[in-house]
């Protein structure tokens, strides 16, 4: 197993450049499901989830190749409809199949995914939506056992909280499905954008793309044609390195990015005082004098994402005062704040609220990854703390994050990955 050596204390300077999305890359390699063509996707980020990924779909029967970002996955070979727990087990969101397999066969069986580090993460919400087009699902030694052997018919779901991926599944199972569906409160994610975009440009009607409500007209069964795509930016990488520049306090610039997709970031790095310059596909940051303290509270977008709640709990540590974060999608999503507590920080937790002591001297320290963004909160205490630091476990971080100790050394940071 690697772990991460991080010496802390050094300033960051220069460019760095972002990669594709990893949760807008999984939905659109679950679309080629529904694809008669050979699919070209680009800008996909070389992480561990996007592997793992492609080889659930080469177990389905598809062909798939990826190098240098760049994949293709040809899925009408595929005549196995069944994903199994090993791969599942290793990412959840190999639910992502469930809507294009069934849509396309009418019929699979997909292990059902159990809680993992953040949180129970049930997939009710999506079966529901599937029952209410038609299908049968029961659940038989672990797995989802989905049938709609007439095909799935259009519908009308309404969904009781916002899920991105249930969402992206129904989305999915609309487009071969016969008649409309209307999903309402639908999760209005770029990654949920951007997948709508590449169906509607291949001929799917759908309506409401980035709203709460989306109608889409079902081919009734008919194989789509996807043009190539090339995956949209990663915004939670950048809000990363974003946080990596405001913790050192330093003066970097990341290239490649959608910079209408980090409103809201860059809104609170402002107002906590760091200054922020914008081009077309860049952002800079630039020192503060103070970083005040702040409150978030997490949200489906356009609000604060909570994939970067742990990294800016991580850069509060740094504020002038007490600053409160609230959880609100994920009940489980604090459990990077008991390491960052090893590290030096001064956390109190208390049901989905954190309260954090800005000011405060981190020491560096042997920590754990729990989960991805958990391990890149870790990452960003590091970089400040006094001495050295051993961030263990960084199967976690290499899931998602894409050269991570290559980036940052390029931007000056002393971050080494060695053997345990
Ligand atoms: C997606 O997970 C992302 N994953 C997550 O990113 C992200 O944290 C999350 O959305 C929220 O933005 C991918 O896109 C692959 P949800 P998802 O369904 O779709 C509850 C990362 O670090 N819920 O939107 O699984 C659920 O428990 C990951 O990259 C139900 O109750 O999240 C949660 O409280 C982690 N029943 C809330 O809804 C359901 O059937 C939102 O979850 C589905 C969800």
């Amino acid at each position: 197993m690697d772990f991460l050596w991080i010496a802390g204390g050094r300033k960051l300077s220069g460019n760095v450049r972002i990669s594709g999305s990893k949760n807008a890359s999984l939905p659109l390699l679950g679309a080629t499901l529904l694809a008669k063509n050979r699919v070209q996707l680009t800008n996909l980020p070389n992480v561990v989830d996007i592997v793992t990924f492609l080889s659930l779909l080469s177990r389905l029967g598809a062909e798939t190749t990826m190098q240098n970002g760049e994949a293709f996955v040809e899925t009408l070979g595929v005549r196995e409809t069944k994903a199994v727990y090993d791969i599942v087990r290793k990412m959840r969101a190999s639910i992502l199949v469930l809507g294009p397999l069934l849509a396309r066969f009418g019929h699979c069986e997909v292990s059902l995914p159990g809680g993992c580090a953040i949180g129970a993460r049930p997939v009710d919400l999506h079966l529901r939506a599937f029952e209410k087009m038609g299908a049968e699902i029961r659940i038989q030694s672990g797995y989802i056992n989905a049938k709609a052997p007439k095909g799935l018919k259009g519908a009308v779901i309404d969904f009781d909280k916002i899920t991105v991926t249930g969402t992206e599944n129904v989305v999915m199972a609309a487009a071969l499905a016969k008649g409309t569906t209307t999903i309402q409160n639908a999760a209005c994610e770029p990654e949920v954008v951007q997948l709508c975009e590449v169906l509607h440009n291949c001929g799917v009607g759908i309506c409401g793309i980035g709203t709460n409500e989306l109608t889409i007209e079902g081919s009734g069964g008919e194989l789509l044609n996807l043009a190539p795509i090339s995956v949209i930016s990663d915004r939670i990488e950048a809000g990363t390195y974003l946080c990596a520049g405001a913790i050192t306090n330093s003066d970097i610039t990341l290239s490649h990015v959608c910079v209408k997709h980090l409103y809201t970031i860059l809104d609170l790095l402002r107002t906590i005082g760091f200054g922020i310059e914008t081009g077309d596909d860049f952002v800079r940051i630039l020192p503060c004098n103070k970083i005040a303290s702040f409150e978030l509270h997490t949200a489906e977008y356009p609000g604060f994402p909570t994939d970067l709640q742990a990294q800016f709990m991580a850069l509060a540590t740094q504020a002038e005062g007490e600053t409160l974060i609230e959880e609100r999608l994920f009940e489980n999503r604090f459990m990077h704040a008991v390491e960052l507590q090893r590290m030096g920080a001064k956390i109190e937790l208390e049901g989905n609220k954190a309260r954090i002591f800005g000011r405060q001297t981190l020491f560096g320290a042997d920590v754990m990854a729990t989960d991805l963004r958990a391990s890149s909160a870790l990452v960003l205490a590091a970089l400040i703390a006094e001495g050295e630091s051993r961030i263990h476990r960084i199967y976690h971080l290499d899931r998602g994050y894409e050269r991570i100790e290559e980036k940052l050394s390029a931007l000056g940071a002393m971050v080494k990955r060695s053997k345990e």
